[in-house]
């Protein structure tokens, strides 16, 4: 995710310094409609990359013009050949109209090519049949606000048809119209088919809905802190986990937050506001360098590690049209494992930490089962896997001995988008029976951790999680549909 908008912000920026100024005029009073201009042209630029560079290619233009700049150059040609002419002067203008038969002889014979008689049917193959199509509309019901029966009943009022409780994967796949469903793993999680656009809807703008996908869901319910325990969301912005957890904790606790990154820390702050989160303390800073032995953490039992990654799990049309060969260069995946594994080591370092979730939206097995694979490697002493929801079909891949304790989500296994978790516990103390079998030994009887109902009602309990009593929920005011 995180690279996708990277790309998309630093294409912004390129073509802001170099464009705005001629191809849109930024001018103060019309600065908001003028960015809106250019974010649609970016994206439209973007939807169009493949072929623009193709087109590109084929008329060696940036050969003949050596001082236009690929990202400047896809702008300009995509203006000329799909939008509304280049409407800029200058230079601009007059480079690329040099080139305009050529470029429109390109783009006719890119046609015959492909078979096509319409500009747009050259994107077609690859927008359309979107995995994104594939995935529903998750939502996350707040607990911290209202309940998951109340959240229905009002959804039922606004004309919403409930089919109750799903009992398998398939059972989401076929929703149409205004049906929604409950999930069958995560019991506050409805389940929307993907059509249904609720941004506007007051229980999104009231906070008492959260629209966040199931795979996003599992760090923190999996993770499980009881009430009232001290827990760390290591790298937490924009913070969905992080009101998730506080969720779990009802509010009572400490939720550290962290996060490098000023701005979303900044996003990050208005969405808990909004989701009326209150147990949480965000701190600007590099988790590597946070001090696990800072007597303020010593009572951490529980973190939450969701670090930067390549987001190669997220489906979205747009993201798939702008994937490009870069988002997963060997270079850059080593470089993104290699601070994971940093992270993971530093989460497992807190001394009295129980619980370690790690979860990536990344398909890579370089982000995923290898980093866990070197970090268990490392701390077999003290760490071992937990078995998380035998029930769930799509496990983590078995390229070690432990892989297959590890979850999965993919939009066509588990109809989400994709993305990996494991859970690190600490061994219980002393040597058992259980620590002196090898890892294939140990696999078949470490604890394991199914769907725990976060109303307490836990379906299989790790066998070392701590026991805190869950209060019951308060009953909450009911929630009337305006009109
Ligand atoms: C995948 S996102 C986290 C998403 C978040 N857990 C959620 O559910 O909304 C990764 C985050 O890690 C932050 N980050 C990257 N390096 C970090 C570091 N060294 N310390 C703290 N945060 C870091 C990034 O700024 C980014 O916000």
């Amino acid at each position: 995710m995180l690279s996708f908008f990277g790309r998309l912000l630093s294409l912004s920026l390129s073509l802001s310094l170099h464009l705005a100024c001629s191809l849109i005029d930024l001018t103060v009073s019309g600065l908001s409609q003028n960015i809106k201009q250019l974010f649609a042209l970016v994206c439209e630029t973007l939807k169009y990359a493949g072929i623009l560079k193709e087109i590109i290619g084929s008329t060696k233009l940036l050969k003949q013009e050596k001082k236009l700049q690929l990202s400047v150059a896809k702008v300009l040609v995509y203006d000329l050949l799909f939008g509304k002419g280049v409407k800029c002067g200058g230079n601009w203008k007059a480079i690329i109209t040099k080139h305009r038969s050529q470029l429109k002889s390109a783009l006719a014979r890119l046609k015959v090519k492909r078979k096509v008689s319409r500009n747009e049917d050259l994107i077609v193959s690859k927008a359309s049949g979107s995995q994104g199509c594939r995935v529903p509309r998750y939502v996350r019901v707040n607990l911290l606000k209202t309940s998951t029966n109340d959240v229905i009943d009002y959804f039922r009022r606004d004309g919403f048809i409930y089919r109750g409780r799903a009992t398998s994967v398939n059972d989401l796949k076929h929703l149409k119209g205004k049906e929604f469903i409950c999930d069958l793993h995560l019991p506050e999680l409805l389940v929307f088919p993907s059509t249904i656009d609720l941004h506007q809807h007051f229980l999104y703008t009231a906070g008492h809905i959260i629209l966040q996908d199931k795979a996003s869901c599992l760090p923190a319910h999996l993770l499980n802190p009881p009430q009232g325990s001290h827990v760390i969301d290591a790298c937490a912005a924009p913070g969905n986990k992080t009101s998730h957890l506080a969720a779990i904790l009802r509010n009572k606790g400490k939720l550290f937050a962290f996060d490098l990154d000023i701005q979303r820390l900044a996003t990050m702050g208005t969405l808990l506001l909004r989701a009326g989160v209150t147990c949480h303390q965000l701190a600007n800073e590099d988790f590597l360098l946070v001090a696990s032995s800072d007597p303020k953490y010593q009572d951490v039992r529980h973190l939450l590690l969701d670090p930067s990654c390549s987001g190669s799990g997220i489906v979205s049309r747009l993201k798939q049209v702008t994937e490009d060969e870069e988002s997963a260069s060997p270079e850059r995946l080593q470089a993104l494992s290699s601070f994971q594994r940093k992270a993971l080591c530093h989460a497992l370092s807190f001394p009295r930490v129980q619980r370690v979730v790690y979860s990536t939206c990344s398909v890579h097995q370089e982000e995923n089962e290898e980093v866990v694979r070197e970090v268990l490697q490392q701390h077999r002493d003290s760490f071992r896997l937990v078995n998380l929801m035998p029930s769930w079909p799509y496990r983590g891949l078995d390229t070690f001995p432990e892989g297959s304790l590890c979850l999965r989500a993919s939009p066509d296994q588990t109809l989400t988008n994709g993305f990996f978790v494991a859970m690190f516990e600490r061994w219980s103390g002393e040597k058992t029976t259980e620590q002196t079998k090898s890892p294939s030994q140990a696999k078949a009887s470490l604890s394991a951790v199914d769907t725990v109902g976060m109303d307490g009602n836990s379906e299989a309990s790790p066998s070392t999680a701590p026991t805190v009593k869950r209060k019951r929920k308060k009953k909450k005011k009911k929630l009337q549909p305006s009109a």
